[in-house]
Formats: structure tokens, C-alpha cells, sequence
């Protein structure tokens, strides 16, 4: 009896600890954010490269409303991933001037923002000329940012 006593609390113990396993809470570390901002700007250029293919090519965009509508989300989120404490770490391209002129490093982003989510609804109406001059618009937004804010690589 003794016996089970001890594996009774020992599973106790085991199951009280599955119990509390749950996800970190709190704030990110400076590092892991800058890993995400990467990884979201990867994703952009990878949907971006979609993009010109599909222009390139002058095929159907309705495949890319999807694509059109996470820029417009991505866009969104941009500034919120450059917090004070990320200037540094992960070689990051970030440049000090996001931090020393904030105002028109929201700009950059505003910017993108109003270019993306004109793009969705060329997308859905599979409008591929249009598609193709308002993507051009929207890579003038990535450079622009990218030239005031971002080191060469
Ligand atoms: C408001 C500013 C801003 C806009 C708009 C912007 N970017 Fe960036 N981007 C940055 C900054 C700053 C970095 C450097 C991030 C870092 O290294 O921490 C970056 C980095 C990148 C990188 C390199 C990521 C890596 O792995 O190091 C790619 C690729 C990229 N951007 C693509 C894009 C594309 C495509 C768009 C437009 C659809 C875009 N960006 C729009 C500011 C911007």
C-alpha cells in the first residue's frame, strides 16, 4: 500500500505539473523580436515575389487576395515590432533613425498601409492591370521605408 502511496504522489506531482505547463507570458525578449520582424519582412518579399511573378506573367490575381490581404495586416503591425530595446541584437538592419525620427518612420508605414489595401480589391476583382501598376506603387513603399530605415545588407 505504502508503495502505491508514493507512486500516487508521484503522479500527482507529474499531473499537477502537466497542469501548469502552459505558454510563456510577459514580453517577448528584444531578440525574439527581432527574429519575428525578419521573419515577417521574409514573408512579405515572398508574397511580393508571387506578386511580380504573376504580373510579370499577366496572369489571374485572384489568387493573391490572400497575399494582398496579409501585406494590409503586416503593414499594420510594422511600427509595434520596432519597440524601444530592439535597436540592437540579432544583426539587425534596423537603422537608429527609426527611433530618433519615429514620426516619419510611421509615415513609411502609413504609407504602405494606404498602398496595400488598395491592392486587395484589384485582387478580387482579378483586375490584372491594375493589380500591376498599384504592385508597383506598393514596392515604392518597401524601398522608401527601406532607404531611410533599413542598412544595406
Ligand atoms: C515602415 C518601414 C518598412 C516598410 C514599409 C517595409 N519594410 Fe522591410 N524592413 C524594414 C526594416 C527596418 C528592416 C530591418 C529589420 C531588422 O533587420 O531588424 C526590414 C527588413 C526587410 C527584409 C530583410 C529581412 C531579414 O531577414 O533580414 C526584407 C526581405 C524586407 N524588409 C522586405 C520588405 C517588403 C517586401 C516590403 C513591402 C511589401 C517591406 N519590407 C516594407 C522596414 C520596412
Amino acid at each position: 500500500l505504502r508503495r502505491f502511496m508514493v507512486l500516487g504522489a508521484i503522479a500527482s506531482i507529474f499531473s499537477v505539473g502537466a497542469v501548469q505547463a502552459q505558454a510563456p507570458s510577459g514580453p517577448l525578449p528584444p531578440e525574439q523580436i527581432i527574429v519575428i520582424r525578419q521573419a515577417v519582412m521574409d514573408l512579405q518579399q515572398g508574397v511580393a515575389g508571387a506578386m511580380k511573378a504573376a504580373v510579370d506573367a499577366k496572369s489571374d490575381v485572384k489568387p493573391l487576395v490572400p497575399g494582398a490581404k496579409g501585406l494590409v495586416s503586416s503593414a499594420k503591425v510594422i511600427t509595434s515590432m520596432f519597440p524601444g530595446g530592439t535597436e540592437t541584437g540579432h544583426d539587425t538592419k534596423a537603422k537608429p533613425e527609426i527611433w530618433s525620427d519615429w514620426a516619419g518612420f510611421e509615415k513609411a508605414q502609413a504609407a504602405m498601409l494606404a498602398a496595400t489595401e488598395k491592392l486587395v480589391p484589384l485582387a478580387e476583382a482579378n483586375d490584372t492591370a491594375g493589380f500591376a501598376t498599384q504592385f508597383a506603387a506598393v514596392g515604392r513603399t518597401c524601398g522608401g521605408c527601406h532607404r531611410e530605415y533599413k542598412m544595406k545588407d
